[in-house]
């Protein structure tokens, strides 16, 4: 299957009451349209993941410190994404480059296309927040579904459970292993990509 995936420029969005998804089949399925507003929204549901979590960890850093604040990207993490689902009838997680929660953070194949398009949009100087991707494509039962991912970037506060192995303390890094054994999201350094918020939306 080929798609023809179309990025937005956020700030062209609001000009537009309609765009065209730019997607269609190789069989010439026509290609769908879909409602600007739409593709607005989800970016904010991906937004106000990344800003409540954000917030949460920044607190638990501060007042219990990294070993503690684990459990919130254990626990709020999901926590988050799943309230952010059922009040925006949603699909949203988060997806890793290389993964730490071996359940829930592993790509499936166009979210690994998006986090690969992603590392290059990155290597050519585009800014980290301006990058998200989506299509509209099958969603596997003959309907239609939105497909929306943002690229997430390290941060310098992100370091201290994601960058290099050897610099992560004892207690935590401990704590790390006994949580996720398989745990790859290691050896970051400040401005890589991560991973990404994905947001899966049926249509109408
Ligand atoms: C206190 C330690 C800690 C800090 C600080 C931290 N993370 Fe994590 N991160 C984790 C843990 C633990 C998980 C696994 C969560 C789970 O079980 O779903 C995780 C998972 C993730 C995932 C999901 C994919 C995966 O690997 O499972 C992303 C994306 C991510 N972190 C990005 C970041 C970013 C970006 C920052 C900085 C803004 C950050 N993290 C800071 C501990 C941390």
């Amino acid at each position: 299957m080929h798609f023809f995936q179309k990025f937005i420029d956020r700030h062209t969005l609001g000009v537009f009451f309609l765009l065209v998804a730019g997607m269609a089949r190789a069989d010439n399925t026509p290609p769908a349209a879909i409602d600007a507003g739409l593709v607005q929204s989800t970016r904010s549901i991906a937004g106000d993941l990344l800003g409540q979590l954000g917030q949460k960890l920044k607190a638990a850093m501060s007042t219990d410190g990294p070993v503690a604040a684990v459990s919130v990207c254990k626990e709020s993490a999901p926590a988050i994404a799943r309230q952010l689902s059922i009040t925006n009838d949603a699909k949203v997680t988060r997806i890793g480059t290389r993964v730490r929660n071996q359940n829930m953070g592993v790509p499936n194949a166009w979210q690994k296309e998006a986090l690969t398009q992603f590392e290059v949009r990155l290597s050519q100087g585009e800014k980290a927040p301006d990058i998200e991707y989506w299509q509209v494509a099958d969603n596997g039962h003959g309907k239609s579904e939105l497909r929306y991912a943002k690229a997430i970037t390290v941060q310098p506060q992100c370091l201290s459970c994601h960058g290099a192995a050897q610099d992560i303390a004892a207690p935590l890094a401990d704590k790390l292993r006994i949580e996720y054994p398989d745990d790859q999201a290691t050896g970051y350094s400040v401005g890589q990509l991560r991973g990404a918020v994905v947001v899966t939306r049926p249509l109408p």
